[in-house]
């Protein structure tokens, strides 16, 4: 079984490229089978999650390129609409390609993803979306089958929760629709901004994306273009707690300013120097991280869920008690146990974690248990004495690329084990 082994203790110093986001190519993935010509995107980043989804591509007839992160996608002779079991097994988010499916071929056929390892993750929402545009859904045997015969035709979606992934499938689903599609209470994550700029280069007529309500005004069908995805907000914050547990300096560079608002007051509030240049970000960290009074988790603009267990990491060995509440996902704790394990003093009821800092960590064996969770025990690992030794890696590379490379360039001491 591979596992990361970090040495940690070492202070991180240099610069790090970040690299395009994956929760922004993902949809732009599903969104290529929507059009009629080639698309390039470039700045996807290599991840088992961006290999997933061309599986997926591939399975429905696209011809896929995927060289370094340039992906090039020609769905013009599209056949398929069913995703087998096999390939929505291998990524949760497959879901998004529901409304593209649909509203290309007139059908999809899907297994229902189920829970994962953060939660229940319904997808109510999505469906609600698409049935509002005409389809009919049907569950059967833990499969979802969704038809549009006569095509989807433009209405108003009220959404009850702003979802990141039910606001990405209603837009897929209503670019193409007969007339126009209003989306109210929709997420306004910079990604799916990303989307609708992607589409709207192949020719969509998509207003309104990053505010609260979306119009759409459907169009006959989609062209190419060719896009460059924006750079994960994400990833660039867990480098951001790397800095800040190691007494780091750090420059990331290829970031956008705006995207990080949500987090950059944390890392000032835990004492970390931090400036803008264009594109760059500076991040100086304290001897010691401050403790942080509260992080509430919120749909964007506010504090993103996916930062909550790399910013816990950071707050383990802060002067003083943090205070977290996860409200976006119901089981999005389980690092804390393994956080533990290094000598962190965390208790978690329901949704609140409260966080003693300790002076410092110790190195141990760790599980990952999820994506984000595996990202906050490198950050702990790299502040721990001694060594760590994290298995369940495969949960990790779903969403960072390079990262011992890239942590290694910056006096990281940590590799990769087979065994
Ligand atoms: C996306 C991100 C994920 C991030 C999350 C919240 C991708 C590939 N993933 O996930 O990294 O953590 O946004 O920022 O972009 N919900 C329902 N019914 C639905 C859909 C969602 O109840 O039909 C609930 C979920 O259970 C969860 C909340 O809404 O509690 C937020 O989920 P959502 O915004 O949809 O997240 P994802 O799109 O799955």
């Amino acid at each position: 079984m591979e596992k990361i082994i970090i040495e940690g203790g070492k202070r991180l110093i240099g610069e790090i490229n970040v690299h395009g986001a994956k929760n922004s190519a993902l949809p732009i993935l599903a969104a290529t089978v929507l059009t009629t010509k080639r698309t390039v995107i470039h700045n996807c980043p290599k991840l088992t999650d961006i290999d997933a989804a061309i599986n997926i591509l591939e399975h429905l007839g696209c011809i896929v390129d995927h060289t370094e992160d340039c992906v090039t996608v020609d769905a013009s002779n599209i056949g398929g609409s069913d995703i087998p079991d096999s390939l929505m097994r291998e990524m949760r988010s497959s879901v998004v390609f529901l409304g593209a499916v649909l509203a290309r071929t007139g059908k999809a056929s899907f297994s229902t993803p189920g829970g994962c390892e953060i939660g229940l993750r319904p997808i109510d929402l999505h469906l609600f979306a698409m049935s509002r545009l005409g389809a009919v859904v049907k569950e059967d045997f833990g499969r979802l089958e969704c038809e549009c015969p006569n095509g989807l035709i433009g209405d108003e979606i009220i959404l009850s929760f702003p979802s990141v992934g039910a606001t990405e499938n209603a837009i897929l689903a209503a670019v193409t629709a007969k007339g126009t599609t209003t989306i109210i209470n929709c997420a306004r994550e910079p990604e799916i901004s990303d989307l609708a700029d992607f589409l709207n280069g192949c020719g969509a007529k998509i207003s309104g994306a990053g505010e609260g309500t979306i119009v759409i005004e459907g169009v006959k069908q989609l062209a190419g273009t060719e896009h460059t995805v924006i750079p994960d907000r994400i990833e660039a914050t867990t480098y951001m707690a790397s800095a800040a547990v190691t007494q780091g300096k750090m420059i990331l560079n290829g970031i956008i300013p705006a995207h990080l608002g949500p987090v950059i007051p944390i890392f000032e509030e835990a004492g970390c120097d931090i400036s803008i240049m264009g594109r760059k970000l500076y991040i100086s960290a304290p001897p010691r991280p401050k403790r942080i009074k509260s992080i509430k988790t919120m749909p964007y603009p506010g504090f993103p869920t996916d930062a909550q267990a790399p910013i816990m990491a950071m707050t383990t060995i802060a002067d003083g008690t943090s205070v977290i509440i996860e409200n976006i996902f119901e089981s999005r704790y389980k690092h804390v146990n393994e956080l533990s394990r290094l000598g962190a003093k965390i208790k978690v009821e329901g949704r609140m974690a409260v966080i003693e800092g300790v002076p410092g960590l110790y190195g141990a064996p760790v599980v990952a248990g999820d994506l984000r969770g595996g990202a906050a025990l490198v950050v702990a690992g790299l502040a721990a004495e001694g060594i760590t030794e994290i298995e369940g890696i495969a949960h990790i590379d779903r969403g960072h690329a390079d990262f011992e490379k890239n942590l290694t360039m910056i006096g990281a001491v940590i590799t990769r084990e087979n065994g």
